[in-house]
């Protein structure tokens, strides 16, 4: 696939997934609840989690009914919503004290934090209520699925148990194990956790599929957060639309911290080829997408 051909798929899946989710997050929400709501989620981020929920359905042939389509359709907005209450809750002066996401000052600055809390917990919920429509939409066992796949990425053996770590690990040099489970909890496994959710769009995808693009997953999921680690070093806030250096002025351990930028961006290429080495295995027939998304996962300049 052409670089060309990348963007301009990668364009209509932005569109189609930016009106689902304006259409979707209610400005109706009482008390200035949905402004905050909206003010989190619309008009900014790489959308890297939609992307891949898309490229995975795809892969394994989602996207070619109409069932597989609007599910995947649903599931791309609802990680979306709930990698924003993320960083909603993330940028809060109770976990990194941030006021500047995607270029604009952080939901807790514009709204105060009681409201922040608030659209984070919205927000979260709402990605459980799209990916279960009412109606025959979306098979009941699809539903199940995906719900199930999001949850266990969100939850305590997935982001939020990363955030936990990260929180506890302020001021402490760990050991790149320890560092690695961090970083595949706290950012990986929603990454993780899109892959999957694009292929349980699919009807029947065989086992050594899935297993490849687990470990596709698994090998971009760390990647990004290593990327991550790099661009707060190397990146300017302008660049970012988020607070440069603040790793290293909060003191939290990061793969630049444990072994450098060079090193780092080696992990992170030899993670690409990793990636790629799984999506060759996989069997799938189209993973071209997949795999220029990997290439964005570590080339990505914000
Ligand atoms: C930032 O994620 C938070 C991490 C998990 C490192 P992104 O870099 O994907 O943020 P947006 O969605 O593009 O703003
Ligand atoms: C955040 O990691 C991961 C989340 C689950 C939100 P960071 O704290 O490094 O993300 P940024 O750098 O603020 O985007
Ligand atoms: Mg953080
Ligand atoms: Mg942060
Ligand atoms: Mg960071």
């Amino acid at each position: 696939m052409t670089p060309m051909d990348f963007q301009s798929w990668s364009d209509a899946v932005l569109a189609r997934v930016e009106s689902a989710l304006s259409d979707w997050v209610p400005a109706s929400a009482p008390a200035g609840l949905g402004e905050a709501m909206r003010y989190g989620v619309l008009d900014g981020g790489k959308r890297l989690r939609a992307l891949l929920v898309q490229a995975a359905a795809e892969a394994t042939g989602a996207g070619e009914d109409v069932i597989g389509a609007e599910a995947a359709l649903r599931a791309a907005a609802a990680v979306e919503l709930i990698h924003a209450y993320s960083l909603v809750h993330d940028d809060m002066p109770c976990m990194d004290n941030d006021v500047l996401r995607r270029g604009k000052p952080t939901v807790h600055v514009q709204f105060g934090e009681a409201t922040a809390l608030l659209a984070g917990d919205a927000l979260q919920a709402l990605a459980f209520e799209l990916l279960t429509p009412e109606g025959d939409a979306v098979p009941p066992a699809m539903q199940a699925d995906l719900c199930r796949l999001l949850a266990c990425a969100a939850g305590a053996h997935g982001m939020a148990g990363g955030q936990a770590i990260d929180l506890a690990s302020v001021g402490k040099p760990l050991a790149e194990p320890e560092l690695r489970a961090m970083h595949r909890l706290k950012t990986g496994a929603l990454l993780q956790g899109s892959v999957r959710m694009g292929a349980a769009c699919a009807s029947d995808v065989p086992t050594a599929a899935r297993k490849a693009l687990d470990n596709y997953g698994a090998a971009i999921g760390l990647a990004f957060q290593v990327v991550d680690d790099i661009l707060d070093v190397t990146a300017d806030s302008a660049a970012l639309g988020k607070t440069a250096g603040k790793d290293a002025a909060a003191d939290k351990p990061t793969y630049v911290s444990l072994l450098g930028l060079a090193a780092s961006q080696a992990l992170a290429d030899e993670l690409r080829a990793q990636a790629h080495g799984a999506l060759d295995a996989s069997g799938l027939r189209d993973v071209s997408r997949l795999r220029a998304l990997a290439d964005l996962v570590v080339n990505r300049k914000n």
